[in-house]
């Protein structure tokens, strides 16, 4: 009977479902990369803040017509900390999960699994699939991880230059000391800077040559 053979399948894939619900966030393949992958984009946000004005939550009048509410420094405002983590894992999009061998650190000479940036977004369906992967991860780790983060930051121990170890080592322990996570993670920085120097110089050149134009036109008026 097809229906007889159906109910061992469904019963099989709920109890493939109760074996993998419970997952923990390092449910994916070389989780102290993704945990860097992941850091690294929160770094990025931290670095690319500004100073703000304080958060003015003084808005509202009592009954006798009196100010009340209070004024927040930004620092240790909701609004920075939303502001922060919004695009963090939208940011992922470059990654993709990669066979590298290092050539030094403690898994020198052998082939590791690592979250890499490679630069652009791949239309291949495993890359997308591993991309997937990633963001959910990222999500899962967010969530998980807020409050520490959101304690860390306005308490001003949390900064762009320990993101990693905080996020990484200290709240999740993805990674298993510093060395594991200097060798999981992406070089893509480099690989990101350098197009981005390649386009500078372009334009760079580009501006040059506008500005050897530009004089040129008006000789050319008043010549005329
Ligand atoms: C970042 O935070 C750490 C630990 O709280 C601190 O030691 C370090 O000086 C901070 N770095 C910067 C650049 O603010």
């Amino acid at each position: 009977m097809p229906f007889g053979l159906r109910v061992p399948a469904v019963l099989l894939a709920l109890a493939g479902l109760l074996l993998t619900a419970p997952t923990a966030i390092d449910a994916i393949d070389a989780k102290c990369s993704a945990c860097a992958a992941v850091a690294g984009q929160l770094q990025t946000a931290l670095e690319a803040e500004k100073p703000r004005n304080h958060v003015d939550l003084r808005g509202r009048l009592d009954s006798k017509g009196v100010r009340y509410g209070k004024l927040i420094p930004y620092d240790v405002s909701e609004q920075r900390f939303t502001e922060l983590m919004e695009g963090v894992c939208e940011g992922l999009g470059r990654y993709t999960l990669r066979t590298v061998k290092p050539s030094e650190g403690p898994s020198a000479g052998t082939d590791v699994m690592r979250w890499e940036n490679i630069g652009r977004v791949s239309k291949n369906p495993r890359a997308k699939t591993l991309r997937d992967e990633l963001n959910d991860y990222c999500h899962r780790i967010v969530e998980k991880q807020e409050e520490d983060l959101q304690k860390a930051l306005y308490a001003k121990e949390l900064n762009s230059t320990n993101v990693a170890e905080k996020m990484c080592i200290q709240f999740s322990g993805e990674c298993e000391d510093r060395e594991d996570l200097t060798s999981a993670q992406s070089p893509a920085m480099e690989e990101e800077k350098k197009p981005k120097k390649d386009k500078e110089a372009k334009s760079g050149g580009k501006k040059r040559k506008k500005g050897a134009k530009k004089p040129a036109k008006g000789d050319d008026k008043k010549e005329l």
